[in-house]
Order: C-alpha cells, then sequence, then structure tokens
C-alpha cells in the first residue's frame, strides 16, 4: 500500500474507532472491572507501553486487550525506529501496535517526537539550519502518518537537566537550535494534527523541585505567549532512590492549574507486595484528585518485560497473574474485581479489613449544630475504626458520645469508645455538638480505615 493511501485509510477509521472505544468503556454493573471499565467509571484512561515483538504472545495480548484502555508504543514511534536515515520513514511495527489498538477499540499515546535519546548519529552530525528543517521533517513524517489517530503525542521528551539547575539539558536540538527548539516543535505539531493533545513529557519532576519549577515555568510562558501545548506528562519511574513524592497531587495540581492537562505517562514502581500495592494507591489516587488528570499509563504489561524487570515494578508478574499492586489500583480507580478471584478488591474473604464514613448534621441551631458520623463495615468483619474529622477552624466541639477523641488542631481523629466490633457490612457511628464562632460550614469527613 502506498503511503497515501495509508494514511487516507488510517484516517478513514479513526471516526469507528472513537465510537468502538466508547463500546469497550461502558460499565457492567455484573461482570468484574478492569483497570481499563473501572477508570472509565472514573472518567480517565487506564494505559499500558506496549512492545510489537509481544503481541504474538497469547497471554500478553490477553491481558492487555481485556485490561487497557489506551496503549504507548515503548519504542517504535521514537526516532530510530522510525526514520533512520534522513527522509526514509519506516512505520511497520508502530502500525502493527496502532492497528492493533484500534482493533480493540483502545485510544493511542504517541511516543515520541522530539528527544535526546534513541536519536540516529545522522541527526546530531547536522548544522543548525539542516537540523531544524530535519526536525519539522520528521514531525510532520510521524503526525502526518496518524494524523487523526492518536489521542496525545509527547512533542518533546526529557528536555531538562536532572540536579538543581533548573536548566535545558544538552542535546543536538538545545546545542544548535537553543531553547526556542521545543516552542518550534510545538508549532509544527499543532499544525500537523490539530486534533492531537500535545504534551511535553519528562521524569523527576513528579514533585515539586527545581526541575519541574523550570517545567512549570516554561508551560507557564507557553500559555502566556500562545505556544499551542495542551498537557504534561509526568513518567513517574519510582524506586527506593526516588520514591512517590508527597506532594505529588499537589504538584499535578499546579500544573493542571496553568490549564493544561496532566496525565501520568510512564508509571511503574520497584517493589512487591502491600508496600508496592500502597505506592500505586497514592499515585491512582493523586490522579484522581485532579480533574485535569486525564489518565495514566504503566510502563509495561507484565515484569517479565518491563525496562527495570528486575524491579518488578509492573501490575502482571512474569506469568500475568495479578499482584498486589493490581488490586490496589483497581480498588483505587472504585472497580471491584472477580469473586472468583480470591485476591480482588471489595471480594467477601479477600482478609482486607476497610470502612467507610458519611457525614450528616442531625441538629442545627443559631450558635451550633450536631453531627452524626456513621460507620460501616466494608466487606470483612472489623474490630476497630478510625475516622478523622476536620472542623472549620472557628468551629469547638462541646461533647462527642460514642466515640473517643483526639485532637490536633481542629482535626479530631475518633475512635470506638464501645462500638468498634462490626459484622461485614453493619454500621454503627458517633454524634457531637459543636458550636459555630461565626462559621456555618460542614466538616469534612477523613477515609475511613479499620482493622
Ligand atoms: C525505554 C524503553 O522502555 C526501553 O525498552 C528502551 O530500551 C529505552 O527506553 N523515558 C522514556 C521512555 O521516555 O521512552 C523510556 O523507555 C524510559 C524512560
Amino acid at each position: 500500500m502506498s503511503m497515501t493511501l495509508r494514511r487516507l485509510s488510517r484516517a478513514a477509521t479513526a471516526g469507528l474507532v472513537a465510537a468502538a472505544a466508547l463500546t469497550a468503556a461502558a460499565h457492567s454493573a455484573e461482570a468484574a472491572d478492569t483497570l481499563g471499565s473501572a477508570a472509565a467509571g472514573q472518567g480517565r484512561y487506564f494505559g499500558t507501553a506496549v512492545a510489537a515483538s509481544h503481541l504474538g504472545e497469547a497471554d500478553y495480548t490477553a491481558t492487555l486487550d481485556r485490561e487497557f484502555s489506551s496503549v504507548t508504543p515503548e519504542n517504535e514511534m521514537k526516532w530510530d525506529a522510525t526514520e533512520p536515515s534522513r527522509g526514509t520513514f519506516t512505520f511497520t511495527s508502530a502500525d502493527r501496535i496502532v492497528d492493533h489498538a484500534q482493533s480493540q477499540g483502545m485510544d493511542v499515546r504517541g511516543h515520541t517526537l522530539v528527544w535526546h535519546s534513541q536519536l540516529p548519529s545522522w541527526v546530531g552530525s547536522l548544522g543548525a539550519s539542516d537540523l531544524r528543517t530535519a526536525m519539522k521533517d520528521h514531525i510532520n513524517g510521524l503526525m502526518g502518518h496518524y494524523k487523526g489517530e492518536i489521542h496525545s503525542w509527547d512533542v518533546v521528551n526529557e528536555a531538562f537537566q536532572d540536579g538543581g539547575s533548573g536548566a535545558r539539558r544538552s542535546s543536538p536540538f538545545q546545542d544548535k537550535l537553543g531553547d526556542g527548539f521545543i516552542e518550534e516543535a510545538f508549532r509544527t505539531a499543532r499544525a500537523a494534527d490539530p486534533a492531537a493533545k500535545l504534551c511535553y513529557n519528562d521524569y523527576n519532576t513528579d514533585g515539586v523541585n527545581a526541575k519541574s519549577n523550570a517545567v512549570y515555568n516554561m508551560v507557564k510562558d507557553f500559555k502566556s505567549r500562545g505556544v499551542p501545548i495542551d498537557c504534561v506528562g509526568f513518567q513517574s519511574h519510582f524506586n527506593s532512590n526516588s520514591p512517590v513524592p508527597s506532594d505529588y497531587r499537589q504538584n499535578l495540581q499546579r500544573f493542571a492549574d496553568l490549564g493544561v492537562d496532566v496525565q501520568i505517562t510512564e508509571l511503574d514502581i520497584e517493589g512487591s507486595g502491600s508496600a508496592q500495592a500502597a505506592d500505586y494507591t497514592k499515585v491512582v489516587e493523586a490522579c484522581l484528585a485532579v480533574d485535569r488528570c486525564a489518565g495514566m499509563t504503566v510502563w509495561g504489561v507484565t515484569d517479565k518485560y518491563s525496562w527495570r524487570s528486575s524491579g518488578t515494578p509492573l501490575l502482571f508478574d512474569g506469568n500475568y497473574q495479578e499482584k498486589p499492586a493490581y488490586d490496589a489500583v483497581l480498588s483505587a480507580l472504585g472497580g471491584s474485581g472477580d469473586p472468583g478471584d480470591p485476591g480482588d478488591p471489595g471480594d467477601p474473604g479477600d482478609g482486607t479489613a476497610s470502612c467507610t464514613a458519611t457525614y450528616t448534621r442531625t441538629a442545627d441551631w443559631n450558635s451550633g449544630y450536631n453531627g452524626q458520623v456513621t460507620i460501616t463495615a466494608g466487606d470483612e468483619p472489623i474490630s476497630t475504626w478510625t475516622v478523622t474529622v476536620t472542623l472549620p477552624a472557628q468551629q469547638s466541639v462541646s461533647s462527642l458520645w460514642n466515640g473517643t477523641p483526639t485532637w490536633n488542631g481542629n482535626v479530631m481523629t475518633v475512635k470506638p469508645s464501645w462500638n468498634g466490633t462490626l459484622a461485614a457490612g453493619a454500621s454503627t457511628g458517633f454524634g457531637f455538638t459543636a458550636a459555630k464562632n461565626g462559621s456555618d460550614a460542614a466538616p469534612t469527613v477523613g477515609t475511613c480505615t479499620a482493622s
């Protein structure tokens, strides 16, 4: 098939693909959720990096097709794979992934157009003016081939240095074209496929630090000058040297507040068991807490093919079994597991004590009110529970019944007095009287924990 026909037929199928994606995202109450369906219930996508070379492996493809709603080619769209010599484009492997994704109604993230790594040596040997032309030709070549088929493109990847300087990283683009290469790449990309979201993507920018501040300032400058940018990707490769930052959500939110979407683009967390699961929960909860967090992608389907395989950083082990991290992610996405799988979240017999807490105002008068917090055990019996209630600063609590409070400023942590033991699904609660002292606002009830 000639390149032109290929382009036309790719574009013509894009509408059908969008319709298929909607059907795939439909939420079924009876069936067990998958990562993709649970994330769709939260208005998010859940993706994975995919290598074309594994698509022939039945378990790999079955897991991919069942669980994920978006794919990112792990290497197949990089410069060395797509334009190994100047002007000669090869899309065979990338097309395999895109065709497979479309046949399953999955979205595709494009990764990546301009990056210092996996860059063929001919690019580095060009002079400035040739390099500028080659960069634009490359963007146009890739984006033209997949026009209308890519939901987001990582237009520029990893242009900032690690460490405290916040400086740009040395690369042929930076060294020969200067800071402006990033802006030129984004402007070229917007014209090449106006439907695609255009992202800047980087690592070690997941928390607030000098590097993320530098990216933040660039995005802010782009927005103020009308340079087209729609999203920022946070790679999120975590391990003991680079743990999930405590200000991850806050960092995502400050970028979102600039008027761009944020996406978690290459998530993997080295470790195992409940510690790894808890870290994955933190990441998913952070994304869900930020309205403009459009979705998340894990960097591979199975530990055995991970680029950091020895760190077992993914959600499925080498035999495609769901790890505790999988259960944690599904649960954080609000999904429920397969009743046949005792490890799944929310299943009877999964051994995880849990509870929920809800608040109602039961009485109200000029100077005060009574509040009631109802505690309900999850699918397991529990022997104790803990709930935090944060009061508006002015308010004070004069009495509390059926619970034992401890205070830290205006946050009260309440544990049971006599009523800690609950059967699965059973409820209890505590009540309190608060003085408004000029504020009629409701208190905030935090997460209920049980054991
Ligand atoms: C990695 C791939 O996973 C490996 O297979 C390849 O050998 C090197 O690149 N940041 C990125 C990704 O943006 O493209 C990298 O992917 C991981 C770090």
